[in-house]
């Protein structure tokens, strides 16, 4: 692929959110793959960990700025000062449970935190040259939840499904998926979004269902199944999420929607599963026996939707991208990536951390 993007006579990149799982994952591909710098705008909430960018300790192609999306003011300036080709706005308040605790984050963050970001960029877009105003991209990464919940029966989204988000994180990134569309029907700002399905890998922060099983796993507590295990979720590689992004700032039409998945859709009983099955493979552990045991099914996500799938048909079609790694394969990577990487998981598991489990999973003793 040859990238329009890699071009040297602009500045960085500008990546939000780049400190969290699916930003961290990006910049070190971006870096990897494409190699012109990126200049890293994160707020380190509880999600960003610095830590995910340590190999890029000393390169002086990584920026980064600890601040922020929702401080136009900070944003007009590093637009300013660095004149980004790109945008590539990642950060968000992402955690579906704890948006049902406490919404407000996620209303600031996802919501007015993304109006801002538009502010500035429209600006910034206005006072290009029109050769730079021909490639400049603003690329919206979003999330398969806006469109709702399928029957086991229903095709999977397209980009024409209706958006039904049903959980306040969901509606908050519908409303940010709709400022972004709007700043292109009104003021040509040239934006992207991508609708995602289920990440997993690297640097997951043990909130979110494959890293929690697989640490509780590996200590021998027990593995908190919500609602009957069936919902079903479509399991994407981040890596494999990484290209397709990079695939469509390279190629995607402006005031386009691509859908991205990995057609590969389990229940969580089955995710959970296939994690015991690995953890008693790779970490056996006589005192804790068969991993399988510990699952313990609780009380349900309220809202809890049954099932995402998406047609990745047209990101496939257009712009040639599928993803290359099977969930059997990206899963034992992942598997492995947590036991090789104990310091990392010691880290992020502080006492804001414990804080949580403990808010979301005491009230689910069954
Ligand atoms: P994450 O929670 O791991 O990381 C979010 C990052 O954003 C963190 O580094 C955090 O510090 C930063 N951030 C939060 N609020 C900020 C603010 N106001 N200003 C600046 N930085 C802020 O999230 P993730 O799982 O990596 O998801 C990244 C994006 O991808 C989100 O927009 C999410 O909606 C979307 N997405 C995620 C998935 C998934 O499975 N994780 C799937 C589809 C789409
Ligand atoms: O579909 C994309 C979305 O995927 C992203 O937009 C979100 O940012 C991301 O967090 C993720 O949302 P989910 O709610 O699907 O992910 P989570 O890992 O929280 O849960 C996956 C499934 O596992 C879901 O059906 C709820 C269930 N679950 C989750 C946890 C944390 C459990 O059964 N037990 C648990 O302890």
């Amino acid at each position: 692929m040859t990238m329009r993007m890699g071009s040297d006579h602009y500045g960085p990149i500008l990546v939000t959110g780049g400190a969290g799982f699916i930003g961290s994952n990006f910049v070190l591909e971006w870096l990897r793959h494409i190699g012109t710098p990126v200049l890293n705008l994160d707020g380190l909430t509880y999600a960003g960990n610095l830590e995910n960018l340590r190999s890029l300790e000393g390169d002086a192609r990584h920026i980064f700025v600890h601040g922020d999306i929702s401080d136009e003011k900070l944003v007009a300036a590093l637009l300013q000062e660095y004149r980004p080709q790109a945008i590539v706005h990642f950060a968000a308040e992402s955690h579906v449970d704890r948006s049902i605790v406490s919404p407000d984050a996620f209303i600031r963050t996802n919501v007015f935190g993304t109006f801002a970001l538009l502010q500035a960029a429209r600006s910034y877009f206005s006072a290009l040259g029109e050769e730079q105003k021909k490639t400049f991209r603003f690329l919206h990464v979003s999330t398969d939840e806006v469109y709702g919940s399928l029957t086991p029966e229903d095709p999977a989204f397209t980009e024409d499904t209706p958006y039904a988000p049903n959980s306040p994180y969901a509606a908050s990134k519908a409303a940010s998926d709709h400022l972004v569309r709007a700043y292109f029907h009104t003021y040509g700002l040239p934006v992207l979004t991508t609708n995602c399905s289920n990440n997993y890998g690297p640097f997951q922060f043990p909130e979110k269902l494959i890293p929690l099983m697989i640490l509780n796993g590996l200590e021998g507590k027990p593995l908190p199944v919500y609602g009957d295990g069936r919902n079903v979720r479509d399991w994407l590689f981040v890596e494999d999420h990484c290209s397709a992004i990079r695939a469509v700032l390279e190629g995607g039409r402006p005031g386009e929607t691509y859908n991205i998945g990995g057609s590969s859709e389990r229940t969580n009983l089955e995710v959970v599963a296939t994690i015991c099955d690995l953890l008693d493979e790779l970490s056996p552990d006589q005192k804790i026996g068969s991993r399988r045991n510990l699952m313990t099914f609780v009380p349900d996500r309220p809202g809890h939707d049954r099932r995402y799938a998406i047609n990745a048909e047209k990101i496939r079609r257009e712009l040639g991208w599928s993803p290359v790694e099977k969930f059997e394969t990206g899963i034992r990577k992942t598997v492995q990536w947590y036991l090789e990487h104990r310091d990392w998981v010691e880290h992020v598991r502080s006492g804001a951390y414990l804080q949580w489990i403990e808010t979301n999973y005491a009230g689910r003793n069954a």
